[in-house]
């Protein structure tokens, strides 16, 4: 079945996050990766306190508090580098797969969206950077209703602007707790499980799971 649109989160489902302390591997030291994973755990977490605190700042501010505290707790990692983590995150990497299946979405008749916690500036320089801009109808930020995921006025932001039902958009995310979000809200979901994590959240599980975003063509 084909869908009117297909909607997809940007950091870890479009954008590889991690590309930014890999380009740097070498400067930033031994425990890059450990760096890199708290750098998003912290990124993520003060999204959802914010949100239940009613404490609202832009997604680049949270990107660039969490990489601090990252810094503070990883103390191998050279924070010299602080600058340059920070300025690949404007140009991450995308996902190798991720131009020829949106564009195959779109010929399809799909309308094609990214809806993200990221701020407006970030996201319309990672779709540029990735030579998305073509393909990608609209960029919809939570930044509209200060509110991150998993609030449901965020995934209401596609819904009220396109006039759709949430069945009849696809919704894509390798962030599981997205896609519960996602799923609650209404929208079909599919989790793109990059990195096989196990599953949780059961009782809000997605339609289906794809290891990357490859087999929407044969699924749509
Ligand atoms: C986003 C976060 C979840 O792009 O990565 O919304």
């Amino acid at each position: 079945m084909a869908y009117s649109a297909y909607v997809f989160d940007a950091y870890g489902t479009l954008f590889d996050v991690h590309a930014a302390v890999r380009r740097h591997a070498g400067a930033v030291g031994p425990d890059g990766q450990l760096l890199s994973e708290i750098w998003r755990a912290k990124q993520l977490e003060y999204s959802w306190t914010r949100t239940l605190m009613g404490s609202y700042r832009d997604f680049w501010q949270l990107t660039e508090e969490a990489l601090d505290y990252a810094f503070r707790k990883v103390p191998t990692a050279d924070p010299a580098q602080r600058q340059n983590l920070l300025d690949a995150y404007w140009q991450l990497d995308c996902y190798p797969e991720v131009p020829a299946v949106l564009k195959a979405l779109k010929a399809a008749g799909g309308r094609i969206a990214i809806l993200s916690n990221g701020s407006p500036a970030m996201l319309e320089s990672a779709v540029r950077s990735a030579a998305l801009d073509l393909v990608v109808d609209e960029i919809f930020s939570v930044d509209a209703v200060r509110r991150f995921k998993t609030d449901p006025q965020v995934y209401d932001l596609v819904t009220t602007a396109w006039r759709l039902y949430p069945q009849a958009v696809s919704f894509q995310s390798s962030n599981r707790w997205d896609i519960a979000g996602a799923q609650k809200f209404g929208f079909r979901t599919v989790w793109i499980n990059r990195s096989s994590q196990p599953d949780e959240y059961r009782d809000h599980e997605p339609e289906l799971i794809l290891p990357s975003l490859e087999g929407m063509l044969s699924a749509m």
